[in-house]
């Protein structure tokens, strides 16, 4: 049995605008997405905001209703067999919502226990795994109101654990926490999947995909535009190295020159403090940086640096740069 088998499912949302001439507009969140995950697996889906994400992680939680096509989860139909389904499955959406604030991490915990109908004897044992498991032991007893948002992001996995669910969803579970926090959290995610968890995550990340996940699906615009594994989607651009070079005052016209060079497949500009950071991808590209410096005369080149293709790069080929700053 497949753990999650999605087919041709869509989803629209009817939305209306305008207060004196209303009219509506229809939003194509998902179109046609075809995917199969395997019992075990740790699968990412990644891809920018309004992609469509949430969408799917909702829909294929049972919580929100597809408009066309179906997918099963465990076998079942996340339509008709909710009932049946929900106990099996565990979801975090994260963020500041479905805590409860003035209790304590560990009365939280036994919340939403109870809430699943989980038998007595079985919470009193799983409730301290899950906070050991997430780290929390030390600061269970304290009210989630002082929890650092870290801490409540685990204390959301333990609580999407409550029930020992076979797959588990999690929803950008890294995001708005700082290095460290999200460090720690994705060693949990890896633990878990060690334990034997499937999990669906997403994230518009691209280092955490690589460093978690055993497959990625692109999705972009509600379409899923590859799914592979993450050193397979970094193929696509292996014949690709990547110059970066910092420097200051950087002309349009030098700008221009080095996007039309015959060995410069693409490059980016970003801009911080008045320095300006170019991302050159370019094959044979160590050879080429003379030519590089040259072309950027005049713009004061203070560090130039090649680097092998991430898998950031691959999604900036894939999908554009537009897609990495929406
Ligand atoms: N409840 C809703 N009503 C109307 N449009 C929605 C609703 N939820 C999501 N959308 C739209 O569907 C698209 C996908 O959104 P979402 O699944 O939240 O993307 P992601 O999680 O990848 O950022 C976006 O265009 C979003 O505006
Ligand atoms: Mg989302």
């Amino acid at each position: 049995m497949t753990a999650i088998k999605i087919e041709n499912l869509g989803r629209i949302f009817s939305t209306t605008t305008g207060t004196i001439r209303r009219t509506r507009k229809d939003i194509t969140a998902l179109e046609n997405i075809n995917l199969v995950v395997e019992p075990g697996e740790l699968f990412g889906l990644l891809g920018p905001n309004g992609a469509g994400k949430t969408t799917l992680t909702r829909i294929l939680s049972t919580v929100l209703l597809p408009s066309s096509g179906r997918a099963e989860v465990l076998g079942m139909d996340v339509v008709r067999d909710t009932k049946k389904l929900r106990p099996r499955i565990g979801m975090v959406f994260g963020g500041e919502r479905g805590l409860y604030w003035r209790l304590s991490g560990r009365d939280n915990i036994q919340y939403f226990a109870d809430l699943y109908l989980v038998p007595p004897e079985v919470s009193r044992k799983r409730i301290p795994e899950l906070l050991d498991l997430v780290g929390l032991t030390e600061r269970a007893d304290e009210r989630v109101e002082g929890y650092s948002r870290g801490m409540k992001q685990k204390l959301h996995i333990a609580r999407g654990l409550v029930n020992d669910p076979d797959v588990l969803f999690l929803d950008e579970p890294t995001i708005g926490l700082d290095p460290i926090a999200a460090r720690e959290l994705r060693a949990v995610i890896l633990e878990m999947n060690k334990r034997g968890k499937t999990i669906f995550l997403t994230s518009h990340y691209m280092y955490e995909v690589d460093e978690l996940c055993q497959r990625v699906a692109v999705v972009n615009k509600g379409k899923i535009a590859l799914i592979d594994t993450p050193s397979a989607f970094k193929t696509m651009v292996a014949d690709l190295e990547v110059v970066e070079i910092e420097c200051r005052e950087v002309s349009p016209e030098a700008l221009a020159r080095l996007r039309a060079h015959p060995r410069v497949a693409s490059v980016t500009m970003e801009n911080h403090e008045g320095a300006q950071s170019l991302q050159i991808q370019s094959p044979g590209g160590v050879e080429s940086i003379p030519e590089f410096v040259r072309i950027l005369e005049g713009s004061q080149v203070q560090k130039v640096i090649t680097r092998q293709p991430t898998l950031e790069d691959a999604y900036v080929k894939l999908l554009g740069r537009e897609a990495l700053n929406s």
